[in-house]
């Protein structure tokens, strides 16, 4: 193999999560957390409601200050920097709930994207990527299918262009014949960037995700490549209610 594909500079980790622990107040959620994440390819977190998945990726986001550990990315040590500084540097979000601004049409959800001012051209990217959008551009976003609110939250984190790009349950609440189409374009968007999925519907995260991280009671239960964890006799006790 040559130097070039062998090269620590194109092999490091783009996120790298050392010994994280975080929580509210004086409850601590997360414990001791260590992982990383490539520069492209999806990154699956499961695990049963409660574990901890949501808390992770605010303390990623920057929403919760950690108790102790540390974040970088691309080397460097973003542990203390807030949200906003964290999304410039390449972190987007795409939250469980409020990705949207509800009262505001799609067209102002879109325009308010990324941290502003997004191109007319970013624009018509999204909404070539997602052409559902298109026929809504008026509607405001209260009035959206589940489905479609998902694709606006999505676009609105795609226009701020992230490095890694964390997607909180983007299929929760979304009609069974447009889950595909998500989890279609989440695996586009994993051939361009690094994508970290929270997910309930375990079959379509180890479908997208190369590499799984199991939490329980937050901690990382089970990991390793997506056929593996499937495969793992213990998967469906750390997932059961
Ligand atoms: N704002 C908060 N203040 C205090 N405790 C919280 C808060 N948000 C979450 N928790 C607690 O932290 C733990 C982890 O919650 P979290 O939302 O991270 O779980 P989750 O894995 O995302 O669950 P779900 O699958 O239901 O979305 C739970 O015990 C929850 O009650
Ligand atoms: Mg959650």
């Amino acid at each position: 193999m040559s130097d070039i594909l062998t090269s620590p500079v194109l092999t490091a980790p783009l996120l790298e999560v050392a010994s994280l622990s975080a929580g509210y107040g004086r409850s601590q959620v997360l414990f001791d957390m260590s992982f990383s994440v490539p520069a492209k390819g999806a990154v699956a977190v499961l695990g049963r409601n409660g574990a901890g998945k949501t808390t992770l990726l605010k303390t990623l986001a920057g929403e919760i200050r950690p108790m102790s550990g540390a974040i970088r990315l691309d080397g460097r040590d973003v542990t203390a920097d807030p949200p906003e500084r964290r999304a410039r540097g390449g972190i987007g979000h795409v939250p469980q709930e409020h990705g949207i601004f509800a009262r505001m049409t799609v067209r102002e959800n879109l325009l308010l994207g990324g941290g502003g001012a997004p191109s007319k051209g970013d624009i018509d990217e999204m909404l070539d990527f997602f052409p559902k959008l298109g026929a809504r551009l008026s509607q405001t976003a209260a009035t959206l299918s589940g489905g479609e609110r998902k694709m606006l939250a999505i676009s609105r984190a795609l226009l701020g262009r992230p490095r890694v790009l964390m997607l909180d349950e983007p299929t929760e609440g979304v009609w069974i014949g447009v889950i595909e189409e998500i989890a279609e374009r989440l695996i586009e968007l994993s051939g361009r960037m690094a994508v970290i999925l929270v997910e309930q519907h375990i079959e379509l995260a180890l479908r997208v995700a190369d590499t799984a991280y199991v939490i329980d009671r937050g901690t990382i239960a089970l990991s390793g490549p997506s056929a593996q964890v499937r495969d793992d006799p213990d998967l469906l006790r750390y997932l059961a209610p």
